[in-house]
């Protein structure tokens, strides 16, 4: 069964759990806190790909403050054995953020070591301040101490694909969120 037959694409996408409706809505919500920040200093969305560029395209566009966006790519490498692990940033912000407010824009906190790291290693910049907003947020599966300054929708135990989110690369197009399954 392979995913690029198209039948097969498509059966595994199981259950819409957040339409495209109740994504715009906190969408806006979300800009509302990024506008709460100003405060006439500089603000850098700061979006890690791949999989939050459908929600930070989407929410810059609500934004009535002037922002400055920035893109960062980390890989983890975690294993069971070492919950420490590293996160390796593969693209850095390409300038030095010490007179920003910083606001990271996550797809999803899953188990929370990849942005507990990415906290740490951004705040020893010193930004101005440092917040997180994020999509979605699996609080069920966490393991590191990390919160979201905002978070969207608490979502269940569940791998879901969409709106920027994948499972090997496929579905980050979908415009609403779901449930994917192989059965
Ligand atoms: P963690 O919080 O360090 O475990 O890593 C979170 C990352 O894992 C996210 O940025 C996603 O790329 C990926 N991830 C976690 N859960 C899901 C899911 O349900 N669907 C797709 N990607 C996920
Ligand atoms: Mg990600």
């Amino acid at each position: 069964m392979r995913v690029e037959d198209v039948n097969v694409y498509k059966s595994r996408i199981k259950q819409v759990l957040i339409t495209q409706e109740e994504i715009e809505r906190e969408v806006k919500r979300a800009a509302g806190y990024i506008d709460s920040l100003y405060d006439g200093k500089p603000i850098m969305l700061v979006g890690i790909l791949k999989g939050s560029f459908v929600f930070l395209a989407d929410v810059c566009k609500r934004v009535s403050v002037p922002c400055e966006l920035g893109f960062m790519c980390v890989k983890s490498y975690f294993d069971g054995t070492d919950p420490s692990g590293e996160v390796r940033i593969v693209m850095d912000l390409d300038r030095d953020i010490s007179n920003y407010h910083v606001v990271i824009c996550e797809d999803i906190i899953d188990t929370g070591r990849t942005l507990a790291k990415l906290k740490n290693m951004l705040g020893e910049r010193k930004p101005l301040s440092l917040d997180i907003i994020t999509l979605l947020d699996k609080p069920e599966r966490r393991e590191a101490e990390i919160k979201a300054d905002l978070s969207l929708f608490t979502i269940p135990d569940k791998f879901v694909i969409g709106y920027g989110l994948d499972c090997a690369e496929y579905y980050r197009n979908l415009p609403y969120i779901a449930v994917y399954s192989e059965e």
